[in-house]
């Protein structure tokens, strides 16, 4: 039997960003509330022409590009996000055209908050198993951009950017445990966008509660699937779907004492399983749908040659609520091969954004779908794909 799962990983994130400690400074908190206190150093701020189309075509790009991929490869297109640009026309069907992806190929856009690149992922995986991709590969595109009110409880956890995420037989980084999942899903008001707006509402304290409730069902649902197929091999590393670092930590906490550690013992373990995994997440922010990638392409860039061969957790949560535990082994290679991906690339030579640019840039958003196409020069880097406006109601994109 062929292994089926994540083949490569590339992210796309806007050119610059926000320090917290200058967010900190400006709403008048301790820098230490934000950086320790949350876990992010850095947040992405997107502007108007890094827009969730351009960002996923971005990564997608680059996917093709650093894992050597002919994108007439692909059978399957799914698009996760919950910051969409349009009520029907999906991201994926944006992508079909700037991609250069052939017509033989399901595109479509998956929403359930920050879980529907997951639900792509996991169609993605069965789609293969069952037989229907006949060869072709999927490719998963989680992107967003998180925004919430000014002057909220929830602004310093913001973040824009897409991963891109190729799936196939023998994949060179991540073989999943196909069929062996946690599921945990539940009506829950923990945080929403309303369809009026682009800033989200959130009871920012339940939510956290939402996510570990969700943790816990999904894990123990995880644990009694794979034990059931016999495998009970511990795990190596834990990736978490992170909002920002210290939910990660707490996320990590609360599984180990679940399963009968003290909390010295949990946090000593959150050093060795999960911290690797939160070094790019720190730097980029809450980007929704693929933060749990973001949090994968983190620890394969920091580990992957070490861990080769070791079985990885990975949980997944979109508020609402639904969650997915799932696992995979790093595969012989991957070390190598991740290296070669570049996967931290893109945030190199970002631009910081002072306090100021930063509101400015807020508040240009609010005009950015509407604007007409007026020949706004942009310079792109290498591969980048822009959003430059609308022409009769038609987004306009050049790459
Ligand atoms: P808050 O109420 O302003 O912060 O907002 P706080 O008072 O709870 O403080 C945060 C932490 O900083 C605390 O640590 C403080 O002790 C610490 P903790 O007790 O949690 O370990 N602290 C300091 N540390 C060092 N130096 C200091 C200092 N001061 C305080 N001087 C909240 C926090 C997360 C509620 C807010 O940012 C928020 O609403 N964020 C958005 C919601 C969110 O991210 N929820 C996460 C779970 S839901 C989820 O993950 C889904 C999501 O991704 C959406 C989707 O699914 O689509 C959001």
């Amino acid at each position: 039997m062929p292994t089926i799962g994540i083949d490569a990983i590339a992210l796309a994130v806007p050119e610059g960003y926000l320090d917290l400690a200058d967010l900190a400074a400006a709403r008048g908190v301790p820098a230490g509330k934000y950086v320790e206190g949350l876990g992010v150093s850095r947040m992405s701020v997107a502007r108007q022409h890094e827009d969730p189309v351009a960002l996923a075509a971005t990564a997608a790009r680059r996917v093709f590009a650093t894992a050597g991929i002919d994108p007439s490869t692909i059978g399957l297109c799914v698009v996760g996000t919950e910051t969409a640009v349009d009520h029907s026309k999906p991201v994926a069907a944006y992508l079909h055209r700037l991609l250069g992806l052939p017509q033989q190929c399901r595109v479509f856009e998956a929403k359930h908050a920050c879980f529907g690149g997951t639900a792509g992922l996991l169609a993605a995986l069965d789609w293969i198993a069952a037989g229907s991709a006949r060869g072709k590969k999927a490719l998963i595109v989680c992107t967003d951009i998180a925004r919430y009110g000014l002057s909220t409880p929830g602004e310093p956890t913001q973040g824009a950017g897409a991963v891109a995420l190729l799936v196939s037989e023998n994949p060179r980084l991540l073989a999943l445990e196909v069929g062996v999942t946690g599921s945990y899903a539940q009506d829950v008001n923990d945080f929403w966008r309303p369809l009026y707006s682009k800033e989200a509402v959130v009871d920012g304290h339940h939510s956290v509660q939402c996510y570990l409730d969700a943790l816990a069902g999904a894990y123990k649902g995880w644990q009694d699937a794979s034990t059931a197929t016999g495998n009970t091999e511990k795990l190596a590393r834990r990736c978490y779907h992170v909002p920002y670092g210290k939910m990660a930590k707490k996320a990590h906490r609360h599984v180990m004492q679940l399963e009968g550690a003290s909390e010295a013992e949990a946090d000593a373990s959150y050093a060795a399983e999960v911290a690797s995994s939160l070094r790019l997440p720190s730097q980029v922010g809450n980007i929704y749908t693929g933060s749990l990638y973001l949090a994968l392409a983190s620890l394969l860039e920091a580990e992957a040659g070490e861990l080769e061969g070791k079985r990885i957790g990975l949980f997944s949560y979109g508020s609402g609520c639904c969650a997915e535990y799932f696992a995979g082994r790093v595969v012989k290679g991957a070390g190598a091969f991740a290296d070669s991906l570049q996967l931290a690339e893109p945030l190199k030579d970002r631009r910081k954004y002072t306090f100021a640019e930063y509101e400015q840039i807020r508040l240009r958003d609010e005009e950015g779908d509407k604007r007409p196409v007026n020949g706004e020069a942009h310079e792109l880097p290498e591969g980048a794909v822009a959003f430059v406006g609308v022409d009769a109601d038609r987004r306009v994109y050049i790459a």
